[in-house]
């Protein structure tokens, strides 16, 4: 099979003109990249929403596209699915063929617990080919997939299990943290326990690591499951269904549930991996990142396998697994074409190996570029990535709700774009991207402004938020009539190439894994001794950033401040999981506030930062600034 990019024969202006002019008929003729039950036969139109829904009437089935159709077309013999697992000391290489039988078999015994096409179904799984056969099976069967992070605390899943309301529950007994098991048995009943109406199943990946022993009766084994049931066909599903559910951090403790849907999906993904990474059916592609995650989601899970290349799925951490060697020796080792991940990643990486002598221990000549994205790709490790390499590095920018790159240079179009350290270059085809000032106008170049991105949007972004459409409107639609609002700032400068400067919201970004500092807040605020509290991001060399708390205690009492500390950093623990880095939690007299009471978080994060700030017209207490950098002052954060 070939995939043809109709559209690539056009350079990156033309290509970026096209889409913004006439967006249907540009995405209409990409529509052809996929297979369909029922071709579409227009490009978008709304739903009862008022919302640009893409393939209206088209009707598909993803799995059979990032599956059956690769092998019905000779790529049976090809391997989907390298997975390197230096934790479990496990590799394997799953075929095209290998992945079908795989994926038909646990469809098939999905069904046999009764899930059918509408039906959710939660993974909650570590990085093992059997989270990525799991997602897979339910795209087979029309059902929606919502993986949760294996990172997640009970009380996490249980806040994503009670919204998304599954049928059943998808889990291996353990992950593991470089030479940690995390049993994860003991965090799903908690969370079943919380639940009002938990799944009627829970099927369990026994293994070997674990001493979980599976509970017959409620758990039903993997295996089992398989050799008891019969393989199941696709299912043809509206392109307009959702494919999955994956909740990400908003600005409150309640965590969205970002749907996708099928078609849009599978069209914009398989489009991407030419238009954006220059990748070709059968060439090797490696996303650092976990299934978890967005990244994982897309671009290890779906556009690989989608566009007939190779996956890489790797359980292991950039360094310590064993060293920070792992990232060259996974490359030299598949014969990788383009490495994607995390910038925090690489500065990991670099504070290991500052000069890359196990860069060069390793044949990395299959490199074509590395891509970066996750938080802003920051100019030190830019340059030290460019100076080692010598490849392109592109960074990139996207959010769990485009599903893919807001930005990019994408190489596959137009190669030989300079790549400028701290910006993500230019918007991808379909993306009109554009900055505004507070009024709601555009501002000019260099300018810092709201990035935001004039509707329609294209295939691939989300439609709405699962269960709440009004939350859909209220947190990226109203704020800017026309536009989606993506929650970051930035800005264009003279030569058009974007900059994504950071959140202008309440979400922050610790080690790649996208959190909400009004979650955390919510957790401090619930502890007995505390009466008022912020939880801010301060700047961190190696994670980009750390939440900091700061409470002010009830009047009375009794307990100290390293004691409630203490208590507030387990809290935060238990509660969002040690991926959360809450570490610090200062108890302060008073925190610095607005006549009308709102509490200056972005002052704060300057003074932490040593950044110079403006003592704002609206303080209602000057003094409470002064107190807070004396605090900071004395303090490593
Ligand atoms: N299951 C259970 N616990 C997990 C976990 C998981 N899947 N992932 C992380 N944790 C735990 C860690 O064990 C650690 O616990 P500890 O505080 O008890 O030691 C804590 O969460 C923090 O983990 P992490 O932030 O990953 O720190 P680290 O020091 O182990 O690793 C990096 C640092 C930078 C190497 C690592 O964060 C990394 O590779 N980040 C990239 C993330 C990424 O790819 N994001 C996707 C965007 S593209
Ligand atoms: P997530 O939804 O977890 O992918 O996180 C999305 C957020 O991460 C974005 O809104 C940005 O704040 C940040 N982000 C991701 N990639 C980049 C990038 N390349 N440059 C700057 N910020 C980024």
């Amino acid at each position: 099979m070939t995939i043809v990019l109709t559209g690539l024969t056009m350079g990156y202006a033309d290509t970026f003109n096209q889409s913004i002019d006439d967006p249907a008929e540009f995405w209409l003729d990409k529509a052809g990249l996929i297979d369909w039950t029922t071709p579409p036969s227009c490009g978008s139109a709304e739903d009862v929403n008022g919302i640009e829904r893409w393939y209206p009437d088209g009707v598909l089935n993803t799995c059979f596209n990032a599956i059956d159709r690769h092998v019905l077309a000779g790529r049976a013999e090809q391997v989907a699915i390298y997975y390197d697992s230096p934790v479990a000391d496990d590799k394997s290489a799953i075929t095209y063929a290998q992945l079908l039988e795989k994926v038909a078999g646990f469809a098939g015994g999905l069904r046999s617990l009764g899930v059918e096409k509408g039906d959710r179904v939660v993974i909650y799984m570590p990085m093992i080919p059997e989270a990525v056969i799991a997602m897979l099976a339910c795209a087979r069967l029309g059902a929606i997939h919502s993986v949760v992070f294996g990172g997640f605390v009970a009380s996490e899943l249980a806040a994503r299990l009670a919204d998304a309301a599954p049928k059943v529950i998808v889990t291996a007994s353990c992950g593991i943290e470089v030479d940690r098991v995390i049993e994860y048995m003991p965090i799903v009943d908690e969370a079943l326990a919380i639940v009002e109406q938990p799944p009627q199943s829970v099927i369990v990946f026994e293994r070997p690591q674990s001493n979980y022993v599976v509970k017959r009766g409620r758990d039903t084994d993997w295996g089992d499951l398989i050799k008891q049931s019969e393989p199941a066909a696709c299912v043809p599903v509206a392109a307009t269904d959702p494919l999955y559910i994956l909740y990400t951090s908003g600005t409150t403790g309640k965590p969205k549930g970002v749907v996708r849907d099928n078609g849009g999906h599978a069209v914009a993904l398989t489009w991407s991996m030419t238009a954006v990474y220059n990748m070709a059916p059968g060439e090797v592609f490696w996303a650092a990142s976990d299934v978890g995650w967005v990244v994982g989601h897309s671009y290890i899970a779906y556009a690989p396998l989608l566009a007939g290349c190779t996956s890489v799925l790797y359980e292991g951490k950039p360094v310590r697994t064993p060293d920070a060697g792992a990232f060259w020796r996974v490359v030299e080792e598949y014969r990788v074409k383009v490495l994607f991940a995390a910038p925090t990643a690489f500065r990991a990486v670099r504070k290991e190996d500052p000069e890359g002598a196990l860069f060069r221990h390793y044949d990395t000549g299959s490199l074509d570029a590395l891509y970066l994205a996750g938080e802003r790709l920051d100019p030190p490790t830019y340059h030290w990535l460019a100076g080692l390499t010598h490849l392109p590095i592109i960074d990139h920018w996207w959010q769990t709700e485009t599903g893919w790159a807001i930005a990019s240079n994408p190489r596959g179009i137009e190669r030989g774009f300079p790549t400028k350290a701290g910006s993500a270059t230019f918007p991808s085809p379909g993306f009109q991207v554009q900055i505004l000032d507070e009024q709601g106008s555009v501002v000019p170049a260099n300018q810092q402004g709201a990035v935001v991105i004039k509707r329609p949007l294209p295939p691939g972004c989300l439609p709405t938020i699962w269960g709440n459409h009004a939350r859909f409107e209220n947190a990226y639609m109203d704020v800017y009539p026309g536009y989606y609002l993506t929650g970051d700032g930035g800005y264009f400068d003279d030569d058009g190439y974007l900059f994504i400067m950071g959140r202008t919201d309440d979400v922050i970004n610790v080690a790649g894994h996208r959190l909400s500092t009004g979650e955390m807040e919510e957790i401090v605020a619930s502890h007995s001794a505390v009466a008022e509290c912020a939880v801010i991001g301060v700047t961190d060399e190696l994670k980009g950033q750390l939440p900091v708390g700061f409470a002010v205690l009830k009047s009375g009492v009794l307990l100290d401040a390293d004691e409630v500390e203490r208590e507030l950093i387990e809290l935060v623990r238990q509660r969002i999981g040690p991926l959360a880095c809450f570490s610090r939690a200062l108890i302060v007299n008073r925190l610095p506030k607005t006549r009308s009471g709102k509490i200056l978080r972005a002052t704060m994060r300057k003074i932490a930062d040593g950044e110079d700030y403006v003592m704002p017209s609206t303080i209602e207490d000057p003094g409470a600034l002064a107190d807070l950098k004396e605090l900071l002052a004395g303090q490593s954060l």
